[in-house]
């Protein structure tokens, strides 16, 4: 039985897939009953790394979900619209999706969920979190009888990559940029990695399904490394730190209403060396997850790239492909989306989180000034782990102060940050991190 594949798009995730499935030698006796049945592409003359007759390309995506010969509809073309109308699209079909776009399903993950349900078709988005990575299956179903107390991680290939090479050989931000653009890593518009808004797309869909309910998306705090100073990373490095793009969710508690409270995040965050997620670098990512009763468990390995994400993608194809073998029918409510609705979850506000922080201060260059930025924290109970003094190469500066704090309340480092700020021998807080 042949099972025909519908692709919206044939870029970097399409063209993946489209090489795995047309040469299914070796692979998943399933892979060799795929075929590539209709593609939709934006320029149908545009060089390709795979052949495919001409014939099946077209540039109307609606051409690809209605056709009859495509049982299944894969779209790895990415923006928000018109990709949600062609998932939405699809699934009033009755046609299973199989989607690697994170930036759609942070957003509409309900109502495609609940279009879904209805209609009970499957919508499987392993790609969309950790390109190769296997982690939403297992939050979906392995993990599932954990009470989950943090899941955190590097979920952004692009940026680590970037970080990685400043760290290892000094290289320029915008040349490794351009780079990661070159090897499929980035987003259409890289802004979305640098800016953070990838990672908080990935977070909002990891916490949705660790933690059983619709994140806010527009509601998490976000910050990319577009703004990172590279003295910052290696002032960390002297006082044994690296610096990554970090996002997290972390359960802290249950209001009366049985709703769950949540602080979730992405910022560039000090991690000592020591820490799982520090020796994580170029394109690989990390999902860290911690749960009552299994402990920590981590997957890793490639996070962006053409090859990583077909692997995901056709994998999800795949359990489409063989329930369908085993069922004879198109598919049926994939479990997660249907599970994945069983509470209310609510982000805190920021100042009610706890936090270990670094910051550093261009200060005067006199007796007594690291006194008084201690009195300041001391005054709001906030505890210095460590405050070094480096020689500061800034004009108009003669001294750069720099602290990291136990963990303390977000409001009480804030206020202490202020009265700081006050102080006539500090010029400017010049950076503030989060510290793991
Ligand atoms: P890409 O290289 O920019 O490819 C997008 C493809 O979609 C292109 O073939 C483009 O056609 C086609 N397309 C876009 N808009 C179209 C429209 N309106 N009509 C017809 N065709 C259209 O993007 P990508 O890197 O493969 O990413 C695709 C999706 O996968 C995104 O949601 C992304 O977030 C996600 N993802 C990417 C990676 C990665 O490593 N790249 C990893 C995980 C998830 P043309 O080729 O003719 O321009
Ligand atoms: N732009 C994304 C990244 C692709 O760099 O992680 C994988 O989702």
């Amino acid at each position: 039985m042949t099972i025909g594949i519908g692709l919206l798009g044939l870029g970097t995730v399409g063209a993946g897939v489209a090489g795995i499935i047309n040469n299914p030698d070796g692979r998943h006796p399933l892979v060799g009953q795929l075929a590539l049945k209709r593609v939709a592409v934006r320029d149908p003359q545009r060089p390709r790394p795979v052949d495919l007759p001409a014939e099946i390309l077209t540039t109307s995506p609606e051409a690809v979900v209605d056709d009859p010969a495509v049982d299944i509809v894969v779209e790895v073309m990415g923006g928000l619209e018109p990709a949600r109308s062609l998932i939405l699209r699809a699934i009033a079909a009755g046609k299973p999706v199989v989607t690697a776009n994170k930036a759609v399903i942070a957003r509409y993950g309900e109502e495609i969920a609940a279009a879904a349900a209805e209609q009970g078709v499957y919508v499987l988005i392993e790609a969309a979190v950790g390109g190769g990575i296997p982690i939403i299956e297992p939050l979906k179903q392995s993990l599932g009888g954990n009470r989950i107390q943090r899941v955190s991680g590097i979920i952004n290939g692009t940026t680590n990559y970037i970080l990685s090479r400043m760290a290892d050989e000094g290289a320029a931000y915008d040349a490794v940029l351009a780079d990661a653009q070159q090897l499929g890593y980035a987003e259409a518009d890289p802004a979305a990695d640098v800016e953070g808004g990838d990672a908080a797309d990935k977070i909002a869909i990891l916490a949705g399904l660790a933690y059983g309910g619709s994140i806010e998306r527009g509601a998490i705090p976000t910050e990319g490394i577009n703004r990172l100073q590279s003295r910052d990373v290696n002032y960390a490095a002297q006082l044994g730190y690296v610096v990554k793009l970090v996002a997290s969710a972390q359960f802290l508690g249950t209001d009366a209403d049985g709703s769950v409270q949540l602080d979730v995040r992405v910022s560039p965050t000090l991690l000592p060396k020591e820490h799982p997620l520090a020796g994580v670098h170029g394109v690989n990512n990390a999902i860290l997850v911690e749960g009552d009763p299994v402990g920590r468990v981590m997957f890793y390995g490639p996070g962006a790239g053409a090859g990583p994400t077909a692997s995901a993608v056709v994998a999800d194809i795949l359990n489409i492909a063989g329930i369908r073998e085993a069922s004879g029918a198109q598919g049926g409510l994939d479990p997660l989306l249907a599970a994945n609705r069983w509470r209310r979850c609510r982000l805190v506000e920021p100042g009610a989180t706890r936090h270990r922080n670094y910051i550093r201060l261009h200060t005067t260059d006199q007796a007594g000034v690291i006194g008084k930025i201690g009195g300041c924290f001391g005054d709001e109970g906030v505890s210095i782990r460590s405050i070094v003094q480096f020689e500061s190469s800034t004009a108009g500066s003669d001294a750069e102060i720099v602290v990291i704090t136990h963990d303390v309340p977000e409001a009480n480092f804030r206020r202490a940050l202020a009265a700081i700020e006050a102080l006539a021998d500090v010029r400017t807080v010049a950076a503030c991190l989060r510290t793991l």
